[in-house]
């Protein structure tokens, strides 16, 4: 049994899904808000991160057990970890976290926390440290439908987005496959992207132009703290985006490397999900 925690959200689904399509059994693992967002023929267990206990059950007789830290939600500390690590590893022969380019660079991160905690389990273990993802560009589709003006900070940001399916390729060979253990994989996309330049690719997948306006970095604040009830991470991600400036994220070949396919474009990406923005 493959157990995947967040299965059904952005990575999680496409691993849960990607396993499917190998024949293997798949139990998700959601607090049960939309269980019905599971891929199809997984199971759907409910258990909340936030209670580590109440993920001991569903992780009986894993084979692995695909982790995701969603720090979107206040209850989700790093503290946490120790405790969803031991339990993971008291039952799952490995843990695949999908962690951030973050980690390797910032050891008092949450990611390199939690790495840690998966570390000091003595399970075996692999980290998938992806660059932005493509699907965070979603939070500009409220703002393209109706008037295709995007009011955003930090425009000259410029990352290497990579595609969920594409980590989730990745995630399915690290869980399924052998000779990946104590591995930290830096998955990136294929190309460095400014977030005027992923708008005008987002533009072109729908056939309209789309504009760009800068939004000053306190007014930004105001409104991501609002969105993401989460001040410190509002701050967090604008300092990021504010570095991204001057420090383009680093374009790796490890997706074609594990997977043998080369990463999907964001162009790609933009295609595919072009309904969203429509
Ligand atoms: N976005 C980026 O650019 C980026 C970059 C690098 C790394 N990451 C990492 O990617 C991960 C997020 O992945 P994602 O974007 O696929 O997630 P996502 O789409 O935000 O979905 C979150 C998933 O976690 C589940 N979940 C939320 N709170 C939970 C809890 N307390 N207990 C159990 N399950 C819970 C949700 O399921 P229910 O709501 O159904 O419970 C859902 O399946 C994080 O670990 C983040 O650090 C993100």
């Amino acid at each position: 049994m493959f157990v995947v925690v967040g299965g059904t959200g952005r990575v999680g689904r496409q691993v849960a899904a990607q396993l499917r399509e190998r024949g293997l059994p798949v139990r998700v693992v959601t607090r049960g808000l939309n269980p019905a967002a599971a891929p199809r023929g997984a199971e759907v267990a409910r258990a909340d991160l936030a209670d580590p206990v109440s993920l001991e059950p569903h992780l009986l007789g894993a084979q692995a057990v695909f982790l995701v830290w969603p720090f979107t939600s206040p209850e989700m500390t790093a503290g946490l970890a120790p405790k969803v690590a031991e339990i993971a590893a008291r039952h799952a022969r490995r843990i695949v976290y999908l962690s951030a380019q973050a980690a390797a660079d910032q050891p008092g991160s949450f990611w390199a926390v939690v790495e840690r905690a998966i570390e000091d389990s003595g399970d075996s273990w692999t980290f998938l440290r992806p660059t932005g993802f493509a699907a965070n560009t979603l939070m500009w589709a409220d703002q393209i439908r109706p008037g295709g003006v995007v009011r955003w900070p930090f425009g000259a940001a410029a990352r290497a987005l990579i595609d969920e399916r594409d980590i989730a390729a990745v995630a399915v060979r690290a869980l399924a496959g052998d000779g990946h253990d104590g591995a930290r994989y830096l998955l990136s996309g294929p190309a460095v992207l400014t977030q005027v330049e992923q708008l005008a690719a987002i533009g072109h997948a729908i056939g309209r132009e789309l504009r760009w306006q800068e939004l000053p970095r306190q007014a930004a604040l105001a409104a991501l703290a609002a969105a993401w009830g989460d001040p410190a991470f509002a701050e967090m991600a604008l300092d990021a985006w504010e570095w991204f400036v001057d420090h383009p994220e680093t374009v790796t070949s490890a997706v074609q490397d594990l997977t043998g396919a080369p990463a999907r474009s964001f162009a790609d990406w933009a295609a595919a999900n072009a309904a969203a923005f429509r």
